[in-house]
């Protein structure tokens, strides 16, 4: 009966009632217009992936399109082909004064514009100096740099010569980064002095110095000067960019890549302590992260001006500031500061003033925006834009319908992309052209990706109902195995339903079949037998006009089994008071149903977050637990957990 209840409750949640068509105009001029292209994909994928990667140049044409070897599919097999000279040579040739990136550097606006021309002339005279620090097709290449263009290029000029890169996002610790080195055994790392954050300087080059203290592997040392700071240079390691990079020859060969050669690895969090190495290869992640990057965000080389505001050091940086965005010819912006610094109104600022005509971000920092308020979004010219995207987290009806409106101007279609950094590219989106879309819904399958939802036995779900995202077929950009330790890629990734790529996130199709994201299957609550995901019970606070953020995670009970534990940030100048506590937990009751009301609310001025913006729900659950704190490394401020820790105690509704 309860159940009943819940279920069409939380239904109620999430179909909002809105729809949202193509505006009027856009599916005229739009890349892809045809919703027959789901069809033919669906009936031959081998042949729809294809003529997408005939979109890219190829030193040789491939002889197979897909090997069908689960888990170890291949694509494009006999193919060869560089990514650096798709993403460069090509069009330096084409359009040599087409510009690569705007750059803008934190401190005092500064500017950098980056021409195809340039770009591609910096990466061979890089790649040049890589040759003479000893690196050759095959190695691996730390990469731990601020937002600065010498970080894309340093990524390209490995891939010019055939090195693998190992990009180690900038506000790592030295000890995550030795971590990462050592596991990939890397011979060279490309650095900098520094990056501006916030206002203040990060010592990338002194966290360096301390992670190469127990690093074997790493031979050489390629600092960028970006601050100007006094660092210590050790004399037989230490290269300075600035001087030898300039005067390095500009001719370089780009090596032709096996289609299935290694382009790069990527670390990212598991359930273990240990980050696993994704392995992405060269053919198909190209194929995927343009064919994709060009529909779904309507890509027109010729005028658009495309902004991803990720940071490089995450898979959306790579796959949609790099290599899709890129391989289409694009202009894009390269941002390397905070969204609040000097003030929150700067990317607004960039927008007007560089003409941004599509916004790719992620929910938190909309949620982020919205504590600000319209009136700063106001006040800026924001009429270029004809796209928005969201990416990296469930986006919550409100938060997509303020984007729309103070954002989108109510007039830019928003596409919210389901995808991981296994996945390599965006697997679950409208197609801004075709699709109707319904806030807090990523939609559908792209053309060509099999994805299903199923239940504990890897049955497939009715519409209507939820269980675990799964996909059924290869798709060219899938990694292509965890560095060095296949057996956790089997583990992980393809033991949970045999023949099934298992991406670890719950979802629901409703009756139309739109897919719901619901977070994590592992932030996904068991009260008194009920299944509750956290992203329900936070959505609806967050639909509460005094909140800001929330976060939401299940507190063991001996009773119920979890109790409902709710973290809230409220909305600047909302005063967090007991009073306040019960209307949002009537809220959410009203919302969902009784079964959903949080037991423990905790007011607290700040969640703990991951600097690519994700709240840890792993240390909130310490918290509500009484537990020790595990390792807080990853946290963007790890005062957070403390300040939560010490306030007040939550209050108990049970
Ligand atoms: C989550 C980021 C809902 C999901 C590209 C996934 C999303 C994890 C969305 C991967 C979305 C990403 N809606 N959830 N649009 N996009 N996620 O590897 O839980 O950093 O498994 O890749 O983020 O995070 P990752």
């Amino acid at each position: 009966m309860v159940e009943k209840e819940v279920e069409r409750a939380i239904e109620a949640l999430l179909e909002e009632r809105r729809t949202f068509e193509p505006p009027e105009g856009f599916a005229e001029t739009a890349n892809i217009n045809d919703a027959s292209v789901y069809e033919s994909a669906a009936q031959d994928p081998d042949a729809w992936w294809a003529s997408q990667a005939e979109r890219l140049d190829w030193f040789q044409k491939w002889d197979t399109v897909l090997e069908w070897d689960a888990p170890h599919h291949k694509w494009f097999l006999g193919g060869k082909l560089n990514a650096a000279h798709n993403c460069l040579d090509r069009h330096a040739r084409a359009v040599p004064d087409r510009v690569a990136y705007h750059w803008i550097g934190e401190p005092d606006d500064e500017r950098r514009t980056v021409t195809y021309a340039d770009l591609h002339e910096e990466v061979c005279r890089l790649a040049n100096v890589l040759k003479d620090l000893g690196v050759t097709k095959g190695d691996r290449v730390a990469i731990y740099m601020p937002m600065i263009p010498e970080l894309p290029a340093a990524m390209l000029a490995c891939a010019r010569l055939g090195a693998a890169h190992s990009v180690v996002f900038g506000g790592f610790s030295a000890e995550s980064l030795r971590e990462r080195i050592n596991d990939a055994e890397c011979k060279v790392l490309v650095t900098a002095d520094g990056g501006y954050r916030r206002g203040q300087v990060v010592a990338l080059k002194q966290s360096a110095d301390e992670a190469l203290k127990e690093t074997p592997s790493i031979e050489k040392v390629l600092m960028v000067r970006r601050t100007g700071e006094d660092v210590d240079l050790v004399e037989s390691r230490d290269v300075i960019y600035n001087d030898v990079v300039p005067q390095a020859s500009s001719e370089c060969e780009a090596e032709p890549m096996d289609a299935e050669d290694m382009l790069y690895v990527l670390y990212t969090s598991g359930t273990t302590g240990k980050p696993k190495g994704i392995v992405h290869t060269t053919g198909g992640y190209l194929t995927g992260v343009s064919s994709t990057h060009r529909a779904i965000f309507d890509i027109k080389p010729e005028t658009d001006v495309y902004w991803c505001a990720a940071d490089i050091g995450w898979v959306t940086g790579h796959s949609y500031i790099v290599y899709g965005p890129l391989a289409n010819a694009t202009t894009g912006v390269l941002y390397e500061g905070a969204p609040d610094t000097p003030d929150w109104d700067r990317w607004w600022q960039i927008i007007e003033d560089l003409k941004v005509t599509v916004l790719y971000t992620a929910p938190t920092a909309i949620r982020a925006f919205m504590k600000q308020g319209e009136a700063l979004p106001a006040q800026y010219d924001l009429s270029s834009l004809r796209l928005l995207g969201s990416v990296g987290e469930p986006i919550n009806p409100e938060a997509w319908l303020w984007y729309h409106v103070n954002i989108g101007g109510e007039r830019c279609p928003i596409v919210d992309t389901w995808w991981q950094t296994e996945t390599g590219m965006i697997m679950i989106s409208p197609l801004p052209g075709v699709t109707t879309t319904k806030p807090g819904s990523a939609t559908f399958p792209f053309p060509g990706v099999a994805a299903d939802v199923v239940d504990n036995d890897g049955q497939s779900v009715p519409l209507g109902e939820g269980g675990y995202l799964v996909l059924k077929e290869p798709w060219p950009a899938m990694l292509r195995g965890i560095y060095g330790d296949p057996e956790r890629y089997r583990a992980t990734y393809w033991s949970r339903f045999p023949g099934m790529y298992f991406a670890g996130d719950g979802a629901k199709r409703d009756a139309e079949g739109y897919y719901w994201l619901l977070g994590r299957v592992d932030d996904v609550m068991n009260v008194a037998g009920h299944r509750i995901s956290t992203i329900e019970v936070e959505s609806a606070l967050v639909d509460h006009h005094s909140v800001a953020e929330a976060a939401v995670v299940g507190k063991n009970d001996p009773v119920t089994g979890q109790a409902i534990f709710a973290f809230v940030t409220t909305k600047v100048g909302i005063e967090s008071a007991d009073a306040l506590g019960q209307e949002l937990r009537e809220h959410v009751s009203r919302v969902i149903g009784p079964i959903a009301r949080p037991r423990y609310l905790l007011f607290t001025p700040d969640l703990p977050k991951t600097r690519s913006g994700k709240i840890m729900r792993r240390l909130l659950r310490d918290v509500a637990e009484g537990r020790p704190l595990g390792d807080t490394t990853t946290l963007a401020d790890a005062t957070v957990v403390e300040s939560i820790r010490e306030g007040a105690s939550a209050s108990d509704d049970g």
